[in-house]
């Protein structure tokens, strides 16, 4: 959902006709959360700020035009919402499949199978097929980019694996920008930031070599955490199911020394 705000005073509205009452300041997907409701999102965690940047989490709210992100739209006395309609199911399957025709169709071989909130919510609105097919591929390395005459962009950037904890892999990206406010709001650090515009926007490490290793990153694991997609992904889950590989290990920069266990 959304982070609950810290407030007294309460607030009733109407969720798909159900009364909710919530604190002030409640953003409108929390509030449906609390009425058992579940709506698409991708943007949203419950530990960073709203951000409203995916467009899944569109409700109706009666008396107003347009379609709000419910999670950037606080709760209102009175206030009536409806999560579910003809057009808000066709708004958020023409999103999915904008998302999807970006992003590569590896799911079966990809180490986010089966706990990948992209797939989750493909799922969620009934995606099932694809109208659009993208004509840039992924290709694996910036010389395959060059030598077939392509413009680089962040599909053509090779996954880093230079973080010993963690994988960057661009092209999996939706730039929801989770990692960067984890990056901020959580651990207090700028290491990651949000580069170039529309189609071309992506995640950047920054630094000179705009690499995982060089970059203000302290491997703390929040952006990790964060992410919806294999794009950011702890080493020991893609090496799930090699026990050849299995280390026990205590993470450079937390002082609990639990000896981690990578199987
Ligand atoms: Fe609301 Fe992404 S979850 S816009």
């Amino acid at each position: 959902g959304t982070p609950l705000p810290k407030s007294d005073a309460t607030v009733t509205l109407k969720v798909d006709g159900f009364d909710v009452t919530v604190p002030e300041g409640t953003s409108v997907m929390r509030a449906a959360m609390q009425a058992g409701i579940r709506i698409p999102k991708l943007c949203a965690t419950d530990s960073v700020e709203a951000f409203g940047s995916c467009r899944l989490c569109l409700v109706e709210i009666e008396g107003r035009r347009g379609t709000p992100a419910s999670c950037t739209t606080p709760v209102s006395q009175g206030m009536s919402v409806r999560t579910q309609s003809d057009r808000l199911h066709k708004l958020r399957k023409g999103v999915m499949e904008l998302y999807i025709s970006d992003h590569p169709l590896d799911c079966l071989t990809c180490s986010a199978n089966g706990d990948c909130e992209l797939q989750d919510m493909a799922g969620m609105v009934g995606l099932r097929d694809v109208r659009y097919t993208a004509t840039d591929q992924p290709l694996a390395t910036h010389h395959e980019a060059r030598t077939q005459g392509r413009d680089e962009n962040f599909r053509y950037i090779p996954k880093d694996d230079s973080n010993p904890y963690f994988t960057y892999d661009p092209a999996k990206c939706i730039v929801c920008s989770r990692c960067v406010r984890a990056c901020e709001e959580v651990q207090g650090t700028f290491a990651l930031t949000i580069e170039g515009r529309g189609f071309d926007s992506r995640v950047s490490f920054g630094g000179a070599s705009d690499s995982v290793l060089s970059s203000d990153c302290v491997s703390c694991g929040a952006c990790v955490q964060a992410c919806p997609t294999a794009t950011l992904q702890e080493k020991s889950v893609a090496e799930m199911g090699t026990p050849d590989r299995s280390v026990l290990t205590t993470c450079a920069y937390c002082g609990v020394g639990c000896s981690f266990k990578a199987e």
